[in-house]
């Protein structure tokens, strides 16, 4: 199901991104890997996550061969950096570096991968000064649990904090115990990523499961798509899939049509409950 998301600016995007973790590792499968990011972009798909840390570069230097030709401003591009380059030591030649191999100018917005030995104070005054730099337009984090959230809210510029990323899928939902509410309270939109748990490899038997295997059914769709199609239909989420292949981005894309009953939803919930208490956070 498509929706808009509201960026704490005011800034809409759609609720699917393209997932690039692993891509542009492997010479053999590069051009289909840009397919597929090409169709996801023709289609309406113009957001993209990635990080510094993926394969090294190989994943930013593979999107930046994919944008070539599109209209940047048309794009919104997400990357993250590590957290052992968050400080003022190092922030700036590594948004270089990864402004290089994307072939940009700028990133619509530049995430502290997960929490490091950095203070957020620092970190949050490179992103403010990145910002004022132009090299990007905001920023936000990933892998953060409600103590880190409550602790980054606190910081000076702290209410900057744009999104936060984190794992969720139909069979990982922690996150709706008081996470998710706690972010959406304070108007910061979840970007989910593992959304179809990587191809189900998350959750054991998951695609197996009676509830996921009745939906898909009901709707001629496949149990990869009821799972990506539940994270789309949730509020104030953006999931984005990874898929290297031209036929798997197509099948998400199509998810963005399909829009489950209340009905369907309480099926999905007797068999993957919400939580009932706070979870750890899961990680990947
Ligand atoms: N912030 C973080 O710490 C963090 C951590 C993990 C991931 N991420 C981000 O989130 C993105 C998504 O997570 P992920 O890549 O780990 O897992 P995912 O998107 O849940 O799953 C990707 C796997 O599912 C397969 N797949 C995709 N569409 C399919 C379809 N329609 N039917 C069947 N299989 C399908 C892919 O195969 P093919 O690729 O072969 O098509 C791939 O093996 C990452 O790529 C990355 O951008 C962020």
């Amino acid at each position: 199901m498509y929706k808009k998301i509201i960026l704490p600016d005011g800034t809409e995007i759609g609720n699917m991104g393209i997932g690039t973790w692993y891509l542009g590792d492997a010479q053999k499968t590069k051009a289909e890997e840009i397919a597929s990011i090409r169709y996801a972009i023709e289609n309406g798909v113009t957001t993209i996550d990635t990080a510094e840390m993926y394969g090294n570069g190989n994943s930013e230097i593979l999107i930046g061969e994919a944008i070539k030709g599109y209209n940047r401003e048309k794009l919104f591009i997400i990357s993250k950096v590590l957290p052992s380059n968050a400080g003022r030591g190092r922030i700036f030649q590594a948004c270089e570096r990864t402004l290089k191999r994307l072939g940009t100018d700028y990133l619509d917005l530049y995430l502290l991968h997960w929490r490091g030995m950095i203070p957020f104070e620092e970190t949050i005054e490179c992103m403010e000064e990145l910002k004022r730099r132009g090299k990007i337009r905001r920023w936000g984090v990933s892998n953060m649990d409600i103590d880190d959230m409550e602790e980054i809210l606190e910081c000076r510029d702290g209410e900057n904090c744009c999104v936060n990323q984190v794992l969720y899928h139909l069979g990982s939902r922690g996150i709706e115990y008081s996470l998710k509410p706690f972010t959406d309270r304070n108007n910061i939109p979840t970007i989910a990523y593992c959304p179809i748990a990587q191809g189900g490899r998350l959750r054991k038997k998951i695609l197996d499961s009676s509830a996921v295997k009745e939906i898909a059914e009901k709707y001629n769709i496949t149990p990869i798509q009821v799972l990506l199609s539940f994270v789309l239909q949730q509020d104030n989420m953006i999931a984005i899939p990874k898929a290297a292949t031209l036929d798997h981005m197509k099948d998400n894309i199509k998810c963005l049509e399909i829009e489950f009953s209340k009905e369907d939803i309480e099926i999905l919930n007797k068999e993957f409950p919400s939580p009932t208490r706070k979870m750890p956070l899961d990680i990947e």
